[in-house]
């Protein structure tokens, strides 16, 4: 068995007779006129057939009976959009019990689904599927006289496939590490060029080390990046969710560099801020190495058994403590460092959380809370409490316990814009510092480790 029928196997199992999953890829979507954006496939129908091609669908049952509809072969359009594998092959390569074209899928999807009860289906992404399915339900139960039986509820497959995904096999992270692996290379190449560059008087903008991403990801096989790549100079590295722009890159800035790239449907995530001329300034350095030491506190903090929230409550005290040494939140104002914690003195320069899951998606899938424990946020009791769903707490359920298998970054930072209570020399200054873990039993394996974290390191290879 390939990994892909192991996995649909797995997910079979957890149906029960009666049930059938139905699990489509992404739609192509418009970018303007005549042009689509790239078409990047679902990534839960690409875990359960490794199968790219657009317009297709998996149909499952519990038996581990699967049937996919794909493009049919199709000169013209082949000719057009390029070769597609079509249904006559694609059973025998994928390993699956049947294959038929996407143009049968209204025809044939609603006999596959008579006398089933239940259809898992993942929520979220696919509204004009979901359209679909009730109206093969509906077909169905016109049926009725003839003695077929209609499924009469519809569940959100994602609840399986989730756990699932959280826990990487072994075919993942292999993929994961290469990933990661080119984004580091890639990493390193920018860091280099920005100095080199600069040393030459050449005139640098951030687009440029995004240039040197782009060839390294592509030219090391990724398919294309996993997000959009931060390229931030200077105080724009204060901007969270910046990308790489036109500002020009000067001596004497820090430059963050938040990027990764995609290989095989699997994402990397690294982001490094460094020298833009190759040696940090002191104030540059002494921020850089508060979230050194809380980036170590975080990796510390996290193995298996520790639970998701560790390492962002290891970082923040780390963060603090270096925070109110700089004087950046003032002892006399702000107090011990359990008060800045207990009081979130700290968000105005740590905003973000420590970690996420990492995996097919760049914020993978995956519950953040204990499964046993989800159920445990009792229901609202009085239509009076409702409010916008963004300010309920999330925090009331205990925090995942990890598992060796699970991918999470380490991403600790601190933002420090121009703040009148706030000494000068650290205004604009920006640094995260981020690296993907595999939770291992004993600690962690950083799997983006090829770009170094140390000053001396950072400050030797752009030398
Ligand atoms: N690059 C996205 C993130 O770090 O969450
Ligand atoms: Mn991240
Ligand atoms: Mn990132």
């Amino acid at each position: 068995m390939n990994p892909f029928q192991k996995r649909r196997a797995v997910l079979a199992s957890h149906l029960a007779p009666g049930e059938v999953a139905v699990i489509p890829t992404a739609p192509e979507m418009s970018r303007n006129r005549d042009s689509n954006y790239p078409f990047r496939f679902d990534s839960y129908f690409y875990y359960l057939t490794g199968f790219e091609e657009p317009n297709s669908v998996l149909l499952l049952n519990d038996q581990a009976q699967s049937i996919l509809f794909c493009q049919p072969k199709d000169l013209e359009r082949e000719i057009w959009d390029g070769y597609r594998l079509g249904p006559e092959q694609a059973a025998e390569k994928l390993g699956l019990t049947k294959a038929y074209s996407f143009d049968l899928l209204d025809s044939i999807a609603p006999a596959f689904l008579s006398n089933h009860d239940t259809i898992w289906f993942p929520f979220g992404a696919h509204p004009e599927m979901k359209g679909r399915i009730e109206t093969w339900i509906d077909a169905i139960a016109k049926k009725v006289r003839t003695g077929v039986r209609a499924p009469h509820s519809i569940k959100n497959a994602c609840l399986i496939l989730d756990e699932m995904r959280l826990i990487k096999d072994a075919h993942e992270t292999a993929i994961m590490r290469k990933a990661c692996d080119i984004s580091a290379f890639a990493h390193i190449k920018a860091m280099q060029y920005c100095s080199r560059a600069l040393r030459l008087n050449e005139d640098i903008k951030e687009y440029h080390l995004e240039a040197e991403l782009l060839h390294e990801f592509r030219r090391h096989g990724s398919e294309y990046p996993a997000y959009t790549s931060i390229v931030a100079a200077g105080a724009n590295a204060c901007v969270l969710h910046y990308r790489a722009d036109k500002a020009a890159i000067l001596s004497g800035d820090l430059v963050l560099i938040d990027a990764g790239c995609e290989l095989n449907g699997y994402a990397s995530d690294i982001t490094r801020t460094f020298p833009a001329n190759g040696r940090f300034s002191a104030a540059q350095r002494e921020v850089y190495e508060c979230v050194l030491n809380a980036q170590e506190a975080a990796i510390a903090a996290t193995h298996a058994g520790s639970k998701f929230s560790d390492p962002h409550d290891a970082s923040v005290r780390v963060l603090c403590e270096g925070l109110l040494a700089m004087r950046i939140l003032n002892p006399n104002t702000h107090g011990k460092v359990e008060d800045v914690i207990e009081h979130k003195k700290y968000t105005p320069f740590y905003m973000h959380r420590t970690s996420h899951w990492l995996g097919m998606d760049v914020h993978d899938c995956g519950s953040y809370v204990e499964p046993s424990h989800s159920k445990d946020t009792p229901p609202l009791t009085s239509w009076s409490e409702l409010e916008p769903l963004k300010t309920q707490s999330t925090h009331a359920a205990p925090s995942r316990v990890l598992k060796p298998g699970m991918v999470l970054t380490l991403e600790p930072g601190l933002y420090i814009r121009p703040n009148p209570d706030v000494p000068q020399k650290y205004w604009n200054i920006g640094v995260r510092i981020e690296d993907d873990a595999l939770v291992l039993p004993q600690g962690v394996d950083l799997l983006s480790r090829g770009v170094p974290v140390a000053v001396a390191d950072i400050e030797q290879l752009m030398s």
